[in-house]
């Protein structure tokens, strides 16, 4: 049976200023994978997410999302099958919104909530918040919550629309240890559903990465450095290449840890000169 195609970028640039932010990108994402973007500081994560959400529009090549060519579809519409979670998104919204109504302004992927809303829609955010663990948040203003617990909220917002395509950019940053596995173990829980939608999970630490995430893209300096599947890629002579630095990858429990595989006083320079290489 042919997977259908989610995500397809064919030869994509993304160049600012004359500068290239992303260079000659390919990937396809299809039906029943779930993928881990992971790159540095600047590799261009970011940005990647924006052409293919249709706020960037790309300097060369074709972007396919859900089975639409940019440039032949209603962006505002397609984006309601689009799912968003990420930081700068949790600092646009109102504080005095109750955490209810950040989770079914979702619905209308809106900061606030200008429609009217039904009553299926009210029980939809109380039973995505009882999925989140965060039912006892409801009336809660937002701008009191702990920041495990407006990711978490987030994530209600953003599965209100029932997207097909779930984006979450880098929604454990900030976290402590706890906080950070509660939210792990929640996208875990999404992706074990049976209609869960494709998930593009965007981090720089490894030890994020869940099972779940059955393929990985690795971007380096606005270039693709390798893609494929994860199990594939999590290798230390492959992590080592990536990030121009003799390291060890570790397997435990179905998680990757990464450890420096060198110490002593040149390593400081070592790490200089991997991160202006
Ligand atoms: N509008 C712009 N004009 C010029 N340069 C830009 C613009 N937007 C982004 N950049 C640059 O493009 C590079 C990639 O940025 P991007 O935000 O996509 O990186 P990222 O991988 O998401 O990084 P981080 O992990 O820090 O979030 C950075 O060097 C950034 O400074
Ligand atoms: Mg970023």
């Amino acid at each position: 049976m042919v997977k259908t195609v989610v995500i397809s970028l064919d030869s994509v640039y993304y160049i600012r200023d004359q500068k290239p932010i992303l260079s000659d990108i390919n990937w396809e994402v299809k039906k029943g994978e779930h993928w881990c973007l992971l790159g540095l500081n600047g590799s261009g994560k970011t940005t990647l997410l924006n052409l293919i959400c249709g706020y960037f529009w790309p300097s060369k090549g074709t972007i396919s999302v859900l089975g639409h060519q940019y440039g032949r579809v209603d962006l505002r519409e397609l984006r309601k099958q689009i799912g968003w979670v990420s930081s700068s998104l949790i600092e646009r919204i109102h504080g005095t919104e109750t955490a209810e109504k950040v989770v079914l302004s979702g619905k209308f992927a809106s900061i606030g909530i200008y429609d009217s809303y039904t009553k299926e829609d009210l029980s939809e955010a109380k039973e995505l918040m009882h999925f989140l663990g965060c039912a006892h948040l409801v009336n809660r203003s937002y701008q009191t919550l702990s920041q495990g617990e407006k990711q978490r909220i987030m994530i209600a917002r953003a599965l209100m629309s029932k997207p097909n395509l779930l984006i979450l950019d880098e929604p454990c940053i900030g976290l402590d240890l706890f906080a950070r596995e509660q939210v792990l173990r929640t996208i875990e829980q999404i992706a074990s559903q049976p209609e869960a939608p494709t998930l593009i999970y965007v981090t720089h630490h490894i030890e994020e990465i869940l099972p779940c995430f059955t393929h990985t893209f690795f971007l380096k300096k606005g270039r693709s450095f390798q893609q494929g599947e994860t199990k594939q890629l999590f290798q230390s002579p492959i992590l080592s290449d990536f990030f121009n630095l003799p390291v060890k990858v570790e397997e435990k429990h179905d998680r990757y840890f990464l450890s420096f595989d060198q110490k002593g006083p040149g390593f400081a320079q070592t790490l200089l000169k991997s991160i202006t290489k």
